[in-house]
């Protein structure tokens, strides 16, 4: 291919791509499935990388990710980002509407109501249709610039194309988590024994700070923008801006209306009261904007606040209830969940008989004993949580809650470790939780794919005997299964090829599915991309672990106890004899890993931009070699300061290439 008929690929690759995208989030159409829409995405990335010089800024290749942003950059905001006063009743807002008609005497207003999303402020500069800039609220007059990680909405338009666009506008609108993202997330989390997120809009907040544009790109945010800021045309109504948003392909409150007077409004309010929780996303009120953007300036702004617009709460959902008894569960990992049980009682449409505790300060702060009346609220969170105890209601004879100091299901005495909330039962071999659980975790689809068996099937082999260790699953035989009630040979067929099928099952996929504690698929990627075999990093030691981003103490701490232990040592050798996965192979690395294919590098000296080990680590990730001496083989030396004259004599008398910090990363560009 010459470079003149990429370009022409690239650009026609990148128009499907868009038409497709704007059909699905303009448009609600899908016309071609996912995977299919991967696929073209895919094909234009390696275009890109083979032809970087035609890679635009607004290519939809953008929406992958993949840039890393090391300190966000601080940037000014061209004019305030400004909150919203809140009213809770009808009175307030009835007092809102004396105040703008004091201020517009004998004229008319009306005014717009649209939804109060529950997410994090976002503001985006266009310049000539180009998105140039994508900055948090911050303090109001100065955010942070995260354009990177605001790329990856992918039903934001990274350019505006339409007629009479103004040089310059500004959007503003609500970046947030789907419900249905979060709590897919969270299961995943709760898989891996990771902390659960407390709910969507701190997720939000949380991954648009995240420093790995590519790992943002995989949270799946999503925007509604709700603001348009221009000198360019004149806009006579917010009503207007709001179509013209619309037009030009950004989403907008997915419910709005005009009203004419405060008893609309209030209508209006009252019908989304309780409508609100069927929509994709946390909403807490709605917002009442004067329609006129001529009145808007005349009501002007506080130093906090727009005069011109309020927001109604909803008053967050709560009920009046009993508890009744305290449950403890024990997670995979050995964690234990105290869960109220309580009266049932309605609360937002369903019935509420549990409430989550999380651990025994949680109790201690809520001072809560059995029998107490308390109060239930359920907000973003997964499940409904106690926030309050009527101490009045409480009876004389009543007692404090003693957290559970033996594991109810081993009865094996529970561990609290120095600064942690949770109580843990140590008795990882033996407790049959934690062996199901890592069995469960295991046969996962997003780990090893045994998706012919089952909790279930888990349940019964475990207590057949058969299985007490992953390993042991290949080693099951046809008679060992067939001979169970109820499995025919089809049945039986079916797992023993789910079990073999899995040997396939590429290294980071198996070190998920080990299930060390803080080692979610994320995490499993970054160590297995940076380490290359679990040999290597059963022997790394805690600086080296800590070396790789985003790796922490916590995690490098868990990771090092799990490879300490002569029994998951022994698991490893075991699967590893039964022919699982515990190395990268090169298609594993996804293809934009490629430009250093079969290169060999020696790294020495000290460089400006980045570490030694990031370059190493960017090296390996684009599936080149480190090497630690020079030799005739050699590819490159990349030299940085201060590197010892002895190895550049060497590399210049056997021909080998020296480059610097900023020739390499000209490579990676
Ligand atoms: S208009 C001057 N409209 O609520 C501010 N804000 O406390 C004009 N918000 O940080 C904002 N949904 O991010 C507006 N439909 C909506 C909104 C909305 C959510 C957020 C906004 C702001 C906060 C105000």
């Amino acid at each position: 291919m010459t470079a003149e008929e990429a370009k022409s690929a690239i650009e026609q690759l990148s128009a499907k791509i868009r038409h497709y995208n704007h059909q699905y989030y303009q448009n609600s159409i899908s016309e071609i499935s996912d995977y299919a829409f991967d696929q073209l995405l895919e094909q234009l990335i390696q275009l890109e990388e083979q032809y970087p010089q035609y890679r635009y800024p607004d290519s939809p290749s953008q929406r992958v990710g993949g840039t890393i942003t090391k300190d966000f950059e601080t940037v000014f905001h061209t004019y305030p980002m400004l909150s919203l006063s809140n009213t809770y009743s009808e009175e307030e807002l009835a007092e809102f509407d004396q105040r703008v008609a004091k201020a517009l005497p004998e004229q008319a207003y009306e005014y717009f109501c649209e939804l109060k999303f529950d997410g994090v402020a976002i503001s985006l500069r266009y310049e000539n249709g180009l998105l140039t800039l994508a900055a948090t609220r911050g303090d109001g007059v100065r955010g942070d610039d995260i354009t990177a990680n605001a790329k990856t909405i992918r039903s934001l338009p990274l350019r505006v194309q339409a007629e009479n666009l103004p040089p310059t506008f500004e959007v503003r609108g609500e970046v947030f988590m789907p419900r249905s993202v979060f709590d897919q997330l969270n299961q995943e989390r709760e898989a891996s024994g990771e902390a659960l997120l407390a709910n969507p809009r701190n997720t939000t907040s949380g991954t648009l700070k995240m420093q790995d544009s590519s790992l943002v790109a995989q949270r799946k945010l999503d925007c509604y923008l709700y603001s348009l800021a221009t000198d360019g045309i004149h806009i006579e109504t917010h009503q207007e801006a709001i179509a013209l948003l619309e037009k030009w392909g950004f989403q907008v409150s997915p419910t709005y209306r005009k009203c004419q007077s405060v008893e609309e409004v209030s209508a209006y309010i009252n019908g989304w009261e309780e409508k609100r929780s069927e929509l994709p996303l946390d909403t807490d009120g709605i917002v009442i904007k004067v329609n006129s953007t001529q009145q808007q300036k005349l009501l002007g702004s506080t130093a906090k606040s727009p005069r011109w617009a309020i927001a109604y709460k909803y008053k967050t959902q709560s009920a009046v209830t009993i508890l009744r008894d305290i449950t403890y569960q024990v997670g995979r990992t050995g964690a234990i969940t105290p869960v109220a049980n309580l009266e049932p009682v309605a609360l937002a449409g369903t019935i509420v008989k549990r409430a989550s505790l999380h651990n025994a300060n949680e109790i201690e702060r809520l001072g809560v004993r059995y029998g107490d009346t308390v109060s239930v609220e359920k907000g973003g969170e997964i499940i409904p949580k106690i926030t309050g105890v009527d101490i009045s209601q409480r009876s004389a004879q009543s007692q404090p809650i003693q957290y559970v100091t033996h594991c109810p299901e081993c009865n094996t005495l529970l561990v609290r470790q120095e600064g942690e909330a949770v109580h843990f039962c140590p008795n990882q071999a033996g407790c049959p939780p934690q062996i199901k659980g890592r069995i469960e975790h295991f046969i996962q689809r997003n780990a090893m794919n045994i998706d012919s068996m089952g909790k279930e099937t888990v349940a019964l082999f475990y207590e057949q005997g058969l299985v007490k260790n992953v390993a042991n699953l290949y080693a099951l035989s046809f008679d060992d299964i067939f001979a169970l009630e109820g499995f025919k040979e089809q049945a039986t067929q079916n797992i023993l090829s789910g079990i073999e099928a899995s040997k396939q099952i590429s290294f980071p996929r198996v070190l998920f599915a080990l299930g060390i504690r803080y080692v979610g698929r994320t995490v499993a990627e970054k160590l297995a991309e940076h380490f290359g075999s679990v040999d290597s990093l059963a022997i790394a030691s805690h600086e080296q672990l800590i070396e790789v981003p985003e790796i922490g103490e916590r995690i490098a701490q868990s990771v090092l106890e799990y490879f300490r232990d002569t029994e998951n040592q022994q698991l490893v050798n075991e699967l590893k004899q039964a022919g699982l996965q515990f190395s990268l192979q090169i298609s594993d690395q996804t293809p934009e890993n490629q430009v250093l294919s079969g290169k060999t590098f020696v790294v020495s000296g000290v460089f400006e931009q980045l570490s030694r080990e990031e370059i190493k680590e960017k090296i390996k990730l684009h599936g080149g070699k480190v090497l630690s001496s020079v030799s005739a083989k050699l590819d490159f030396l990349l030299a940085g300061t201060n590197m010892g004259p002895a190895k550049r004599k060497k590399a210049e008398s056997l021909e080998v290439q020296i480059i610097s910090e900023e020739e390499f990363l000209a490579m990676l560009d």
